[in-house]
């Protein structure tokens, strides 16, 4: 197996399959989640191969870039036995992207899974906290047609797949309702290190945007 050949191709297919996502999932937030996926396992050593095809390929499949109600896996899965990786590869690789999000795994922790799913879902969710996550939420936001904000609405707690999908008050809540959570998610050691420093870049600027909402600064 050529692996940087396979990933090689990898790449073209998701450019390919997430042009004019308009959601936060682009080409972009697949390279920055493979910068910090790098990152991450520069400390923890696991397999670099497995946890590059699965960041590249987390996300072709979901339902808000595919436009379904559910999300598809199929397109990961086919796309890898057409380029002749080897079935325990793409055992590994979709396990990941079938149980990695947020919307699967709500506030619990796989304990009983592998230090490359811990690893990638570490780099996935950083990318929805800080400078970079507070950008994706306004981003998202305004693709539904969503307000900045709005006062009069109380954050709603996620406890099921389902009502995660139906929340509907304003980007400004998603930060009280997922992104405050996520740095006690994180699985490694560096993604909660780089995670508790994105918080308190978030926190910050929560501060400040209820200030300024209330022309107090
Ligand atoms: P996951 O892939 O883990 O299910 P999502 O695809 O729901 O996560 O989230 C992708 C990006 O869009 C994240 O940065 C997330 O914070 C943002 N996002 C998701 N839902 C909302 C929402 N209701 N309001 C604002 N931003 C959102
Ligand atoms: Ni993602």
């Amino acid at each position: 197996m050529n692996k940087q050949a396979i990933l090689k191709k990898t790449v073209l297919f998701v450019k390919k399959s997430l042009v004019g996502e308009g959601t936060g999932h682009d080409w972009w937030h697949i390279e920055r989640v493979y910068n910090n996926a790098r990152t991450i396992n520069k400390k923890e050593k696991a397999d670099q191969f497995i946890i590059d095809l699965a960041v590249l390929l987390h996300d072709v499949g979901d339902r808000k870039v595919i436009g379904k109600a559910e999300d598809d896996y199929t397109i990961a899965e086919n796309f890898l036995k057409a380029n002749k990786v080897p079935g325990e590869v793409i055992d590994q690789v979709l396990f990941i992207i079938k149980n990695m999000s947020f919307s699967h795994s709500l506030n619990k922790r796989r304990t009983d899974a592998s230090k490359e799913f811990h690893i990638v879902q570490d780099a996935d969710r950083l990318d929805a906290l800080g400078a970079i996550g507070i950008a994706r939420a306004f981003a998202f936001g305004g693709s539904k047609h969503r307000p900045l904000y709005d006062p009069t609405k109380k954050p709603q707690p996620i406890n099921t797949t389902a009502n995660y999908r139906k929340l509907e008050s304003s980007s400004f809540h998603h930060f009280y309702e997922k992104i405050l959570l996520l740095k006690d998610l994180m699985n490694t050691p560096t993604g909660t290190s780089i995670a508790k420093q994105r918080h308190q870049y978030l926190q910050a600027y929560m501060k400040q945007f209820l200030l300024e909402w209330e022309g107090r600064k």
